[in-house]
């Protein structure tokens, strides 16, 4: 199989890029790097120092970026609408632009005393500066030292560019140009595996009701889909993303759609099937329900109770059975004989790709950690224990490369 035919062109489609402006001239310049960094696809949120707002007016920028922009870390107002650490979660990457030398010299610091250096430390985000500054200053030996200290520190460096100076100078300090800017960042990312496909992922278990108190569900806590859908995004994906009855938090990016029953399930991922290249069923589905709902509290009668159940339908099934379907991803959760039965089902439901669980022995549901045997037409994988965000990030590249080696295989056929 081939290592790099699933690497296809970056963008920044989706992304949320934090852009933080300092104080300097090159700020103007900014304005135009906001509807660069939309052009590609991001969306942006601006913060900037209080020097920058000598410079130029946040209501520009947030006509530009469609965001409120912040400038304090003291604005309850917008503290209340979105905290600083939710900001900070919130970005994918950090842009500092124009990054002035005194911003530069805080940030080797490691000084939070202002919202945007807060939201530094406070991000896990890559960080990218772009140096905008008179050319004594980027010479300065201080300057120099820090500027050599972010970089160690995995800090993207994008310019300065040479040139004349505002304040008169010729030499090293302008700020790139915003198409350069964005090039830098695009380029620092690098391709993804999952740029500009649509992945459907289901997740959780289903609740079949039995009357309005009582259910039949299953065990599945939707950890495993949440991490998928999020390692989906991560890789560049579009994600939309059914939950069953979870108690989880929304993967940032993720298109999140709510189900309770199995038909509900199957309902919501055939309305999304037709638009999406990958579908991930890592839903728990309940395979039966009560053919009758009670519409009131079943009492006690002193006697056993039998419940008449019938078959739901088989949502993978149903999708391998569409003319075009999105290439499919199932699960199989069982107690023993795992790769026998997952081979068996990977055939049965025509599946891609089957990712395979021994549930039990703190494995599989209800836990953080699980392990996943890969199997697909003519191959197989073993992704050792791990936690599920590893596992989830591993599964998504396997799935990437098989994904585009058949998509290799049908435009060659
Ligand atoms: N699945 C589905 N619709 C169902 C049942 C299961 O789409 N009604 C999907 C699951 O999301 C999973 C895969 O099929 O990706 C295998 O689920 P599993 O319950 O292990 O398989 P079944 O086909 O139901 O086989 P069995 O219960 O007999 O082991």
């Amino acid at each position: 199989m081939s290592e790099i035919s699933y690497m296809s062109k970056a963008s920044l489609q989706r992304v949320r890029v934090l852009l933080g402006m300092t104080g300097g001239i090159a700020a103007y310049k900014a304005a135009e790097l906001v509807r660069r960094l939309r052009d590609a696809g991001a969306e942006v949120r601006v913060v900037m120092t209080e020097s920058a707002g000598r410079f130029v007016t946040a209501l520009t920028f947030q006509a530009l970026s469609g965001n409120p922009v912040r400038s304090s870390l003291w604005d309850e107002g917008a503290e209340a609408a979105m905290g600083h650490i939710e900001l900070a979660r919130w970005a994918e990457e950090v842009l500092i632009a124009p990054a002035s030398a005194d911003t530069i010299a805080r940030l080797a610091q490691g000084r939070a005393d202002d919202l945007l250096s807060t939201l530094v430390l406070a991000s896990s985000a890559p960080l990218s500066v772009a140096p905008a500054m008179n050319q004594q200053m980027w010479a300065h030996p201080a300057t120099r030292a820090n500027i050599d200290l972010l970089r160690q520190r995995g800090v993207r460096v994008l310019g300065p560019a040479s040139g004349s100076q505002a304040c008169g100078d010729v030499g090293d300090g302008r700020m790139l140009e915003p198409d350069d800017i964005v090039q830098g960042l695009l380029q620092a990312r690098g391709p993804r595996p999952l740029d500009g496909l649509s992945v459907l992922v289901s997740a959780g278990p289903t609740y079949e009701d039995i009357d309005p108190v009582r259910f039949i569900g299953n065990r599945s806590s939707g950890r495993m889909g949440f991490a998928i859908a999020a390692a989906a995004i991560q890789a560049g994906a579009r994600v939309r993303l059914v939950a069953g009855p979870v108690s989880l938090p929304t993967p940032a990016g993720a298109e999140r759609i709510d189900v309770r029953s199995a038909r509900q399930m199957r309902d919501a991922v055939v309305a999304c099937a037709a638009d999406s290249d990958i579908f991930i069923s890592a839903a728990a589905v309940g395979d039966y329900r009560p053919q009758t709902v009670s519409p009131a509290k079943l009492k006690k009668s002193g006697n056993a109770l039998a419940l008449e159940l019938v078959q739901n339908p088989d949502i993978l099934a149903e999708l391998a059975a569409m003319p075009a379907h999105p290439f499919l991803v199932g699960f199989a959760a069982e107690t023993n004989d795992l790769e026998h039965y997952a081979r068996e089902k990977l055939e049965r439901k025509g599946l891609d790709l089957i990712a395979a669980n021994q549930v039990g022995e703190e494995l599989g549901f209800e836990c953080s950690e699980n392990a996943l045997l890969l199997l697909w037409p003519g191959g197989r994988d073993e992704l050792g224990k791990a936690d599920k965000g590893v596992l989830a990030t591993a599964l998504v590249e396997r799935i990437a490369r098989l994904h585009a080696a058949a998509r290799d295989g049908q435009a060659r056929a």
